[in-house]
């Protein structure tokens, strides 16, 4: 790859990125409005972060590799089994498909530069597997507190909080072969296709919700 090209496609994906956190936070903050409090694990996520940003780039670029793994394996799923977004409504599911998208158009990005500078595989598999025990525990434990702030709400709704548990435990052993293959000697992101899923995705996106073009979407945050 000519490193023009990896520099656009770095612009792009720091755009991306960019607008994921900014309806991340919205998100987050019609939540907030609600019965959850967000702001522990905020504060936490925050020192989290200040703790990454001082490690060595080598690292960072590392575990930016890990994460973009994850979240175009989940992407992929949300698009190939829409069921697990049934309780939400219109705008979260746009929401949710929009980033799933992006999450599988840039999931090489952060690989590529990572080979092409350092080519390190045996740090990039060591840090995806503290990556994966990070993240994996983060989530557990965040799921839970939600779960039990809103306790009165959620538990007497047994039916669905075993539904709930099923598609997630389906989801897990589904994706075990796509996340085993970050580990192997000479995985490349873009082997794994979702050209259909996304096409299908981007074909309804603009017919049922009359969702703009992502292509100008994205022109217009890098631009303006
Ligand atoms: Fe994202
Ligand atoms: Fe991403």
């Amino acid at each position: 790859m000519t490193d023009e090209k990896l520099l656009a496609e770095i612009a792009a994906f720091i755009g991306q990125e960019a607008m994921h956190s900014k309806a991340h936070a919205e998100f987050n903050d019609a939540w907030r409005s609600d019965d959850y409090n967000l702001d522990r694990f905020q504060a936490w996520l925050a020192r989290k972060d200040r703790y990454v940003k001082n490690l060595h780039p080598k690292i960072q670029l590392a575990i930016t590799c890990a994460f973009e793994h994850f979240t175009a394996l989940l992407g992929g799923y949300i698009l190939r089994h829409p069921e697990v977004l049934s309780t939400l409504d219109d705008d979260a599911i746009k929401l949710w498909v929009w980033h799933a998208i992006e999450e599988i158009e840039h999931r090489a990005v952060a690989f590529d530069v990572y080979q092409h500078v350092y080519g390190d595989d045996k740090i990039r598999r060591m840090i995806m597997r503290s990556v994966t025990t990070g993240f994996a525990s983060l989530t557990f434990y965040s799921a839970t507190r939600l779960f039990l702030q809103d306790k009165k709400k959620s538990l007497p709704k047994v039916g669905g909080n075993v539904f709930g548990i099923y598609l997630l435990g389906k989801m897990f052993v589904q994706l075990v072969p796509e996340y085993l293959s970050y580990y192997k000697a000479g995985f490349h992101p873009a082997e794994i296709d979702y050209s259909k899923i996304v096409g299908y995705w981007k074909t309804r996106l603009s017919e049922d919700y009359q969702f703009e073009g992502f292509q100008d979407h994205q022109t217009q945050i890098l631009y303006s």
